[in-house]
């Protein structure tokens, strides 16, 4: 019999947070393609992209595009981030029916990523919310540098905890911790996790974890052992952050998916096919994957294994 926590809920984001931060941008045809393969690899909950500024983004343009090209599918939520009642009007527009807010837990990083302080932010938040729920469209909040900042360093779980359950509180219904630096490590995962947990429901709670320093999968593990269910990826590690030097992508799909098959738990997701889909895209970036495990199983495949 398989309980219920016997599996875990991918969000892919690398048509989002993997490709807004590529050297290459991709018109919105190939981004669609992206997300419709990834679908039918069996992922449920895409990024689809973002509507922020393209001043700021330039690879998240044509967000809206990328929208119309999407096929309707009952069984797959495609969400956007967005920033402000702008960015809400523009994915309302282009009928997305679930968007993401996100707020830091520095100071600094909110100022470089969205020009504002994180009372400021939340309170525009507030106003997104309101228009959100008036339209029908559910709310989900990252709060970016859970595990440090890359221009402040050390950052406190409090702080983190603190964010999160102002965004909970007026009405997001999941709340992800980005390590955007990606330099957590094991204890400090499950530090936070307890900490957040105790203003946010567990069941409300997602990691987001870059894999820069190379301690993703041990952090999902580490959240996973503390009770946490849902972890954002992207398809071969794309990506990084842009007002975070140095960062990499999120962790690879394809290491999470075998991760958790290592461990028995259900995702629904079919790995080969997903390191196909890795391969086609980095051939379109001009990039080699970030995924250890794409790796190894494109050697095998290579060697006729
Ligand atoms: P601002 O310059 O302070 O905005 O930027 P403003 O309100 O003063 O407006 C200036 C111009 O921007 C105006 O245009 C507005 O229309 C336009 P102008 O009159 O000069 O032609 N504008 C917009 N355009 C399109 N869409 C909008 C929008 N809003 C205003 N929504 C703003 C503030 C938030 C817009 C800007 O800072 C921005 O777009 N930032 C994007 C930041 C971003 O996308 N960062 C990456 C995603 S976050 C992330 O990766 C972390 C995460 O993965 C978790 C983790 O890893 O930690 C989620
Ligand atoms: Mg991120």
């Amino acid at each position: 019999m398989t309980r219920p926590e016997d599996s875990v809920r991918l969000v892919e984001v690398g048509a989002r947070d993997g490709l807004q931060n590529e050297q290459r941008t991709l018109v919105p045809a190939i981004r669609a393609q992206l997300l419709t393969r990834l679908a039918d690899a069996g992922l449920q909950t895409l990024e689809a992209g973002a509507f922020v500024s393209p001043r700021w983004v330039p690879q998240m343009a044509g967000t809206d595009e990328v929208f119309k090209a999407l096929p309707a599918r009952p069984d797959v939520t495609w969400t956007a981030l967005v920033p402000n009642a702008q960015g809400l009007q523009a994915a309302l527009d282009a009928g997305c029916r679930e968007v993401a807010v996100f707020a830091a837990a520095s100071e600094a990083f909110s100022q470089k990523n969205i020009n504002c302080s994180i009372a400021q932010s939340l309170s525009r938040f507030q106003e997104v919310m309101v228009r959100a729920r008036e339209a029908g469209v559910r709310v989900r909040g990252y709060v970016s540098c859970v595990l440090g900042c890359p221009f402040t360093g050390q950052v406190n779980v409090r702080d983190v905890a603190t964010v999160s359950a102002a965004l909970y509180g007026m009405g997001c219904y999941e709340i992800s911790l980005g390590d955007t630096l990606g330099t957590g490590t094991p204890s400090a995962t499950r530090a936070l996790i307890e900490a957040c947990a105790e203003e946010v429901p567990l069941s409300a709670l997602a990691g987001h974890f870059h894999d820069t320093y190379g301690m993703a999968i041990a952090n999902i593990c580490a959240a996973m052992d503390a009770g946490v269910r849902v972890f954002d990826s992207s398809v071969s590690g794309l990506g990084g952050c842009p007002y975070s030097p140095g960062a990499t992508g999120n962790v690879a799909t394809e290491d999470v998916v075998y991760l958790l098959d290592g461990m028995g738990v259900r995702h629904g997701v079919n790995l080969d096919a997903l390191i196909d889909i890795g391969t086609w895209i980095d051939a379109q970036l001009g990039r080699e994957t970030a995924s250890s495990v794409a790796r190894a199983v494109l050697a095998k495949r290579r060697s006729g294994g």
